[in-house]
């Protein structure tokens, strides 16, 4: 098995469902391959016993380690004399490590990058079983991921406390969320918050909307405001704000720098002060929440069934409430955004949440 891509809480309840359903249900022998697909390469891989996965359902992280840079089929090997990265298709690299440590499935543990990376050892033969996972919940095929539930509690946390420092200043917070492409964080931690204005990637703003909401606001007399936007929030007429690009690394850019931006053009355009927090790591860092060990213990057992049932290239799901799994090729790279027409996107319009369109 390898953990692969940003870490999140709940990886190493999975790891230690898999392990010890593994050895003690059905008697097999579990390797764990170190840093995602980066030790699949360089063959990095060693046995996992009962004893390794003891203690580790509450804990944060992996302890196999993981890393969001390797591609296999598209392995960064350097720089050409042009300043243009070079790429090599490792592949065979891969199946030369499975090959040395005869192993005879691959248990992914990833989101959507992951499983794309996966895809490439499906093409060669090798049986993967995929398990969802990611804080951003935008996986394709999967109603949920484990790690994002835990984020949103954070995420909640953080808005609920901005609340009273907000109130005291007569501000606007803005409390800037992950979640890449998807508002998935922010809109389920606005919601649980009470956020005045969620912004999210999926409905882009318009910026003399949210004014005219928080000044609304000042006016009737509840002088401030709690912002909840996702780092992938865009204006109607504006871009994603880039943090950093690295065309070295499978996902190039890296998002933030949106909040503070909003949080400017609200002071410019109305006098209202208004701050900026960035929650950044903590919401992917930390002891999962329960209800992500409880998701994680199911999705590693299931990720094991499959594999015993002679199952071939399956990713386990969450979906209507309760598990399956599907064709993980279909469901590879795809990201799953969040609906615009989504009910809970109306039932927030209907307890007055300004979305800024
Ligand atoms: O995909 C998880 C995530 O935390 C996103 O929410 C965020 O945009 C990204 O990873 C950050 O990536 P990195 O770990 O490369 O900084």
């Amino acid at each position: 098995m390898l953990t692969g891509g940003g870490d999140c809480p709940g990886i190493n309840a999975v790891i230690r469902a898999i392990t010890k359903t593994a050895i003690y249900k059905y008697g097999l022998r579990v390797y764990g391959i170190e840093d995602g697909f980066l030790g699949l390469v360089t063959g990095r891989v060693a046995e996992l016993t009962s004893l390794h996965v003891s203690s580790i359902l509450t804990r944060g992280g992996t302890i196999l380690g993981t890393d969001n840079r390797t591609n296999p089929k598209r392995y960064y090997t350097g720089t050409g004399s042009d300043g243009e990265p070079i790429f090599q298709d490792v592949t065979d690299r891969c199946l030369a490590t499975i090959e040395t440590f005869k192993l005879d499935a691959m248990i992914v543990v990833g989101g959507d990058g992951t499983m794309a990376c996966a895809e490439s050892l499906i093409e060669a033969g090798v049986n993967c079983i995929g398990v969802p996972k990611t804080i951003d919940n935008d996986v394709e095929g999967t109603d949920l991921t484990f790690g994002f539930l835990t984020a949103v509690e954070t995420a909640t946390d953080a808005l609920d406390r901005l609340h009273s420092t907000a109130m005291s200043h007569h501000r606007v917070m803005v409390c800037e969320v992950m979640g890449r492409n998807a508002g998935w964080i922010g809109l389920h931690a606005g919601l649980a918050s009470g956020s005045d204005v969620i912004l999210i990637p999926e409905i882009p703003f318009e910026l003399d909307r949210i004014c005219e909401f928080v000044e609304g606001r000042m006016h009737r007399r509840r002088g401030f405001s709690i912002i909840a936007c996702a780092e992938g929030a865009r204006a109607v007429d504006g871009k994603q704000v880039v943090a950093a690009h690295d065309p070295t690394r499978p996902e190039p850019v890296r998002l933030g720098g949106i909040g503070q931006q909003v949080a400017a053009a609200i002071t410019g355009q109305t006098g209202i002060e208004a701050r900026t927090t960035v929650l950044g790591y903590v919401q992917r860092a930390g002891p999962p929440c329960a209800l992500d060990r409880v998701l994680a213990t199911h999705f590693g057992y299931r990720a094991l069934e499959l594999l015993v049932s002679g199952a071939r290239d399956r990713m386990v799901v969450w979906h209507h409430g309760g598990l399956d799994d599907v064709d993980l090729r279909a469901v590879a790279g795809r990201q799953r955004l969040v609906p615009p027409d989504d009910s809970l996107i109306a039932a927030a319009r209907a307890v007055k949440t300004c979305f800024g369109d």
